[in-house]
């Protein structure tokens, strides 16, 4: 990554950690084992992708930062839940998680279950406390809610367990990735533009800029676990092919999955040419990155 990406990335992400922190019951407080697994999971240190998307998105139509900051730490939690229960034994079967022994290998089951339900719900806590500038925050909790629930993240999911073991299309795969990944980075985009005040159009645009990244971001993380170390990615590499799951690397070999990462980032980027905007840099620079992270 440029060093000026990784500066700004940076500067996002201590504003995230920090409002996480403040938003949050303290990790001392009773009952303090959830508290302890939530922060455990929620403070591994990811890549805060989604929350730095949401002010990105924001920032792109002049919004105010510390307005879009609510909608940061929501989506976040909501991303941090979806991944302790991925890694539950019931579902992924995971034991190491952003380079950290996964929620309930250190918790127990019934603790990890728990902490994705809290942060899950803390999500919507947070959101709710979005300031009122003006925004339409009722519309964006109903969007959060949509895009995390049984028709995306969820649906997405239980496809993923349902197709496991069988060949699937390219289209059923295309479907998983649009439910389980693309449906949340899609609503980060439409989250910030929200936060702004953005036009319709202006929203709709963002939002299929981030849904299409989204696409291109889970076609990218299947390639790097059938290519990159356990150590690199601070999780179990080379589980796809395990699981038996149909992946765009299984169906289409690296070389294919990889065009069909630049194709979809490049439609990212046409959504992004038709927003009226002055300052959409950052969104441009956040799409090259993540077609080529190695992490
Ligand atoms: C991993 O997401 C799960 C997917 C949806 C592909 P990230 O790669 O953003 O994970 P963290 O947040 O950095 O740990
Ligand atoms: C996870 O997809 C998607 C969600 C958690 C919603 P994966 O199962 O591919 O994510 P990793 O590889 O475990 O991070
Ligand atoms: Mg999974
Ligand atoms: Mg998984
Ligand atoms: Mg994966």
């Amino acid at each position: 990554m440029q060093e000026s990406l990784a500066q700004e990335i940076s500067l996002r992400c201590n504003l995230v950690e920090a409002k996480l922190q403040n938003l949050l019951p303290s990790i001392d407080s009773a009952p303090a084992t959830i508290h302890q697994a939530m922060y455990h999971s929620l403070f591994a240190g990811g890549k805060r992708i989604r929350p730095v998307l949401v002010m990105a998105a924001s920032e792109a139509l002049g919004g105010d930062r510390e307005a879009a900051l609510y909608a940061a730490c929501a989506v976040e939690l909501i991303h941090t839940y979806s991944l302790v229960h991925d890694d539950l034994p019931c579902m992924d079967d995971d034991d190491l998680r952003r380079g950290k022994p996964t929620c309930h290998v250190v918790y127990g089951e019934g603790v990890a279950v728990l902490a994705g339900d809290a942060l899950l719900t803390a999500a919507f806590e947070v959101l709710a406390k979005h300031p009122a500038n003006g925004a339409p925050v009722l519309d964006m909790v109903r969007h959060l809610a949509v895009a995390a629930g049984s028709q995306h993240l969820i649906g997405g999911q239980v496809l993923d367990l349902e197709g496991e073991q069988r060949q699937l299309s390219l289209q059923e795969i295309e479907r998983i990735h649009a439910g389980k990944t693309a449906a949340l980075l899609g609503c980060c985009t439409r989250l910030g533009a929200m936060s702004a005040k953005g036009s319709e159009k202006q929203v709709e645009l963002l939002a299929k800029y981030g849904f299409k990244l989204g696409m291109a971001f889970q076609v990218i993380d299947d390639i790097l676990d059938a290519t990159t170390s356990s150590e690199q990615l601070g999780k179990t590499a080379g589980k796809d092919e395990k699981a038996g799951k149909s992946t765009f690397v299984s169906l289409l070999g690296i070389d294919g999955a990889r065009d069909a990462a630049r194709k979809l980032t490049a439609e990212a980027m046409q959504a992004l040419e038709q927003l009226d905007s002055d300052n959409k840099q950052l969104l441009v620079d956040i799409a090259d990155y993540l077609l080529e992270r190695n992490y």
